[in-house]
């Protein structure tokens, strides 16, 4: 077993977005009794303990957090490095000078398209002007910037457009990551998924685009899963380099397992070191025993774990079932037939995106120490 590398930290569910490829869980209700300062404080130390290196305070929206630059400034007293992964909507100039002067190392803000009538239909409230203003904010106060933007059919052909916008304002790094169907998202699946078409001529302007931009700004791209002979290595393996702790002190290897059926495993009743090592959300999968065929005897089996549980629970209903975005899985029909159907013809690109409703978040309450 290895240490974790990595803490996901998402300190709240609460979000002013309501993104059609959301991830976030649908039971906020569940999530609204949030970890107070002093126990983000405990789960800091107790990771920087187990060896992680790399905090990243997510969400939800974590500047809802009227705490943040506490629990940015406890991350930063420990050594660990500290990663801001926003909406940017409450990013003000204050805000953001109140988390330099706390010791954030960087600031990842996320953007829906290079437009603003498309990214504020896309993240379902206005919002494009602020981040844009935000973005020019963290250039001035001289952090690094990495802009993300989740690609999927309605905005992947403005890939240049987007990766012009990030020069425009200074990013040191572009994301472009294209939709993983997990929540939300996965009722949205059939008016998300790119044709192939769409991702062959976003890949040319990527591919263009790093050779211009060499030596000034990485250009990162992720390909949609679903169009891949073999799945991806969903969080580097179960449990081996990474851990979320959720807003109410779950503990879990990725960020989508809470709709596992696994015990839960709370920082509010263990330490998060016997949790690592012992907890059977974290054992579950770990390694390669669980696995069944055709992984078990797979040469691939070391490379990319048998995919990600998340999406075999979501598509089978058994979570360890092989990732069904593998072509030799015994599932892969389902896949298969979903690509199928974002190739057709017949396809009517009108499909409407279902932003995510906003009345199912909890109360707006953010406990303190
Ligand atoms: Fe990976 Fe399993 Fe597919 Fe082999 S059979 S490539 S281990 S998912
Ligand atoms: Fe949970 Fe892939 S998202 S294992």
């Amino acid at each position: 077993m290895d240490s974790p590398f990595g803490l996901l930290a998402e300190l709240t569910y609460r979000c002013p977005l309501a993104c059609a490829y959301c991830s976030n869980p649908l039971n906020m209700a569940d999530y609204s009794a949030e970890l107070a300062t002093d126990e983000w404080r405990r789960v800091l130390a107790e990771a920087g303990d187990l060896g992680v290196l790399q905090c990243h305070l997510s969400g939800g929206e974590p500047l809802l957090r009227r705490d943040l630059a506490e629990i940015v400034a406890e991350a930063h007293d420990l050594g660990l490095y500290t990663n801001l992964v926003t909406s940017a909507v409450g990013l003000s100039r204050p805000r953001a000078e109140q988390l330099r002067a706390a010791g954030l190392d960087h600031v990842q803000i996320s953007i829906q398209a290079d437009e603003p009538a498309i990214s504020d239909r896309i993240a379902g409230t206005p919002s494009w002007r602020r981040k844009i203003e935000a973005m020019g904010v963290v250039k001035e106060l001289g952090w690094p910037l990495t802009v993300n933007v989740v690609l999927h059919r309605n905005n992947i052909d403005r890939v240049a457009g987007v990766l012009e916008l990030a020069e425009e304002v200074g990013a040191d790094r572009v994301e472009l990551a294209n939709t993983q169907y997990y929540g939300w998202a996965l009722r949205n699946r059939d008016a998300l998924l790119p044709s192939r078409a769409q991702l062959r001529a976003a890949e040319v302007v990527v591919r263009a685009a790093r050779e211009r931009l060499r030596n000034r700004m990485d250009v990162i791209y992720v390909l949609p899963d679903y169009y891949s002979r073999y799945p991806k290595p969903c969080m580097g393996g179960w449990a081996s380099r990474q851990l979320t702790v959720t807003p109410n002190g779950d503990v879990l290897p990725c960020p989508a397992a809470q709709s596992l059926p696994l015990p839960r495993a709370s920082v509010r009743e263990d330490t998060l070191e016997r949790i690592w090592a012992e907890s059977p959300v974290m054992t579950a999968f770990r390694g390669t025993d669980w696995m069944p065929n055709p992984c078990r005897s797979c040469d691939r089996r070391e490379l990319d774990f048998g995919g990600c549980r998340c999406q075999a629970f979501q598509l089978t209903g058994d979570a360890a079932r092989t990732d069904p975005v593998c072509h030799l899985s015994p599932d892969h029909g389902l896949v298969a037939k979903a690509v199928e159907a974002a190739n057709a013809d017949s396809r009517a690109d009108a499909l409407p995106l279902i932003p995510r409703p906003h009345g199912v978040r909890p109360s707006p309450r953010t406990p303190t120490a």
